[in-house]
């Protein structure tokens, strides 16, 4: 998997929370990597571990949480054995930052856009006030918003433009990786179309390289150029959008049943196919491959090796016995 135009490289990442109820397994191994200008879908149901994964590149894992194993390379710098303050001086925000999960409901209520954001520019790179202010007004244009935006209040703003302004102060510092967490959930679909648009156009205008999390593959296969399937905090399948989406189509039963479970326009089925049973508890989680609880295609292997991801065609990798010779 290795490339020169890598410019993350996550290898063998694991984090763990260490809770009352035991360990939480909720990444387990993953190793992936992302390419200059490229946008990487990361896809998933619920607590699969997406946020983790990407929480763990900003290494802003909350308690009880930890990262125990792996590597975390940036242009070849591993960033796991950086302090906090080499972490908030030189990688976040300037060289990977983030638009977080439900971050537009995370504006401070009393506090203008304009100051907000000036704190964020502060905090993190020494600029004069007029100057910064300056940039300020360059970004709420850039995302397509007018410069008096700078003087409102969070309440004053639709949905839509709170998170133009979060994906603003995510590029502010100028970053060559931007991950954005679910960006569009929570917004009406015009609006969600509007900020897809917008966020592909920003990654071509700066030549950003993008990690998009999302549930919803009718999304992904608008934006994003690769894909990672994570199940139960492992990655079960890495393909290119044409692999996943093409003829062929995915190759993980996990895959199969996530895309048969999205809703397509202008095709009428009887009932929406879905997943039978649900995610398991990532304290216990099953033996072998941990999908093969809910599998329909589980054969006695399954139960107890767990499967590495194999190359089956270039670029895209698999983990799952089905399509292993041994
Ligand atoms: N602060 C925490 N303490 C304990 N366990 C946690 C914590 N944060 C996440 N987890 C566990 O880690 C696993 C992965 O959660 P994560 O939030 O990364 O999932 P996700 O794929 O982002 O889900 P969603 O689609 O709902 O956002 C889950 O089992 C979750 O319960
Ligand atoms: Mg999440």
């Amino acid at each position: 998997m290795a490339d020169t135009n890598d410019i993350l490289k996550v290898e063998n990442l694991k984090i763990n929370f260490f809770t009352r109820k035991g360990k939480v397994y909720a990444v387990d191994d993953v190793s992936f990597s992302l390419k200059k200008g490229e946008t990487l879908g990361l896809v998933g149901e619920s607590g699969c571990g997406k946020t983790t994964t990407v929480l763990g590149l900003m290494k802003m894992i909350p308690p009880p949480g930890k990262i125990t194993g792996g590597r975390i390379l940036i242009k070849g710098e591993d960033i796991i054995p950086l302090s906090e303050d080499e972490m908030r001086e030189k990688i976040r925000w300037e060289k990977i930052s983030m638009v977080f999960q439900g971050a537009m409901n995370c504006l401070t209520p009393v506090y203008t856009i304009g100051k907000q954001m000036m704190e964020t520019v502060q905090e993190h790179k020494e600029m004069e006030y007029l100057q910064a202010k300056k940039r300020i007004i360059n970004y709420l244009n850039l995302v397509g918003l007018p410069e008096d935006i700078i003087r409102r209040y969070p309440h004053e703003l639709s949905g839509g433009m709170k998170q133009r302004v979060v994906i603003a102060t995510a590029l502010f510092l100028e970053p060559e990786i931007v991950i954005c967490d679910e960006p569009t959930t929570a917004l009406d679909v015009v609006v969600q179309a509007q900020i897809i648009n917008l966020i592909k156009r920003l990654k071509k205008k700066l030549g950003l390289s993008v990690i998009f999390i999302t549930h919803d593959l009718a999304t992904e296969a608008e934006v994003a150029d690769r894909l990672l399937v994570m199940y139960a905090g492992k990655l079960v399948e890495i393909g290119t959008n044409e692999q996943i989406y093409g003829k062929r189509g995915p190759i993980h039963p996990y895959t199969e049943k996530l895309l048969k479970a999205t809703p397509r326009l202008h095709e009428k089925v009887e009932e929406l196919s879905f997943i039978p049973g649900t995610p398991p508890d990532l304290v216990d989680p099953p033996s072998g491959c941990r999908f093969h609880p809910r599998c329909l295609e589980v054969m006695e292997k399954c139960k107890k090796d767990i499967p590495s991801l194999i190359e089956v065609e270039p670029g895209h990798w698999i983990a799952c016995w089905r399509n292993t010779n041994d």
